[in-house]
């Protein structure tokens, strides 16, 4: 029996929800290349997209949308989870995780199962999801916790939630578009580990506390905020030696690489050529930075991003290692005036709507995911009495 370790390439299910050609450098997301979708979606309709498999139309867009802003308050004893986890300092992600699992305080029958019930569970989740991380982030940093407003759409509302300040309709737009991106990318890991758990008959919201844990990890969801800390950092060093951003950004590859380490934002286990989520949010970066006035940063992001690509190709060479979501990411989420902390966090925001829109479709397709192992360990070994053990010996 052979091994497929990490189950690289190995086809667990077919989904309607989203196709990456990793040799392409395409992504389809209910049909839609992402190009097509994400810059032109509000989340609602990427949300209806998943959900439904087709685009509402106007009066079920606002229906969608008056029915996701009745469902963002928070239960009290989530509030009060997250009031502790500040008062510890906790990351983001840990807090997020505690939050998401006390909203089966707000589900109004936690043993109903049935599609109807699943369908309310997945919305709920995607509106207190952005609700926790915005009122968690202003907790962490010392402000009161901004409600969240009606009459604003879901992308709208998050910025108001995490500012107190209602957002440009470009800056919203651009959060959007981020948030579309990142809805689903096939079986990734965390949307795997959704599916592994309701695949056993348990719950959405179990499904949903995995996902954010498995997202967490830096070879997932932790990139972005330590790739653009690498391009301050770069600048940092540039300034201090008088040496050119692209020469700092040479010797920091050689020996991050020299020394075993990764360049975050650079690489993926499925895209061997350049990851479309990349182009995609370049572009609504710098629409965001022509505002901003951070033109300099984008500029600079993408001089150390050619420098990587060269020097990776060079010290790794037919590995494929091109720039990833992350990379982008950051540009978009620093466009939006987010600190690092908030990256991954806000990415949860945008893939929670993958996440539930899989557990739906896991829970139809009704069947219990459990591979297989290669044993590698001693076989027919002989009981040995304690007192005739000694250390670690074999027998
Ligand atoms: C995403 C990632 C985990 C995918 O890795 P993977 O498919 O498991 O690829 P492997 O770990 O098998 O790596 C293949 C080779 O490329 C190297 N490599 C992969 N990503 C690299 C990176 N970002 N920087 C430097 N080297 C890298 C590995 O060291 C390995 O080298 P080797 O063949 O000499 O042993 C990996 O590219 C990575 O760690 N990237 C940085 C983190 C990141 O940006 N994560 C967000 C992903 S969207």
């Amino acid at each position: 029996m052979s091994v497929t370790k990490g189950l690289d390439g190995v086809l667990v299910t077919e989904s309607r929800l989203s196709r990456v050609d990793g040799l392409a450098g395409e992504l389809t997301i209910g049909g839609f290349p992402l190009e097509e979708l994400a810059p032109n979606a509000t989340y609602e309709e990427a949300l209806f997209l998943l959900w439904e498999d087709r685009l509402p139309t106007g009066s079920e867009l606002s229906a969608l949308q008056t029915e996701l802003a009745a469902l963002r308050q928070l239960p009290g004893p989530t509030l009060e989870i997250l009031r502790a986890a500040a008062a510890k300092s906790l990351p983001p992600m840990d807090a997020l995780r505690m939050g998401a699992d006390t909203l089966t305080l707000a589900d109004p029958d936690p043993a109903d199962s049935s599609p109807v019930a699943n369908q309310g569970r997945a919305k709920a989740i995607v509106a207190r999801v952005a609700t926790i991380v915005a009122a968690y982030w202003r907790l962490l940093n010392g402000k009161p916790v901004v409600g969240p407003r009606p009459d604003l759409h879901h992308a709208a509302n998050y910025l108001y939630m995490l500012r107190g300040t209602e957002a440009e309709a470009d800056e919203v737009r651009g959060l959007d578009t981020y948030i579309n991106s990142v809805i689903d990318h096939g079986m990734n890991n965390s949307t795997f580990t959704a599916r592994v758990i309701i695949s056993t008959g348990s719950d959405m919201i179990s499904a949903v506390v995995g996902a954010i844990g498995s997202l967490k990890g830096p070879l997932h969801g932790g990139a972005p905020g330590p790739a653009l800390d690498m391009v301050f950092e770069l600048r940092k060093r540039a300034a201090a030696s008088g040496k050119s951003l692209e020469a700092e950004a040479e010797a920091y590859v050689r020996q991050t690489v020299d020394a075993g380490g990764r360049i975050m934002g650079f690489g993926h286990r499925v895209y061997k050529v350049r990851d479309p989520r990349a182009d995609v949010l370049g572009a609504a970066a710098e629409k965001l930075f022509k505002k901003a006035g951070d033109i300099q940063l984008n500029k600079d992001a993408r001089a150390v991003e050619q420098v990587v690509l060269r020097v990776l190709e060079e010290l790794k060479p037919g590995r494929g290692l091109k720039t990833n979501v992350e990379f982008y990411t950051a540009l978009v989420l620093h466009g939006l005036g987010f600190e690092t902390g908030l990256f991954t966090p806000t990415f949860a925001v945008g893939r929670v709507g993958g996440w539930t829109a899989q557990v739906l479709e896991q829970i139809a397709e009704a069947h219990l995911i459990r591979p297989g192992s290669g044993y590698r360990g001693e076989l027919n070994r002989k009981w040995v009495p304690m007192e005739q053990r000694s250390g670690n010996r074999k027998r």
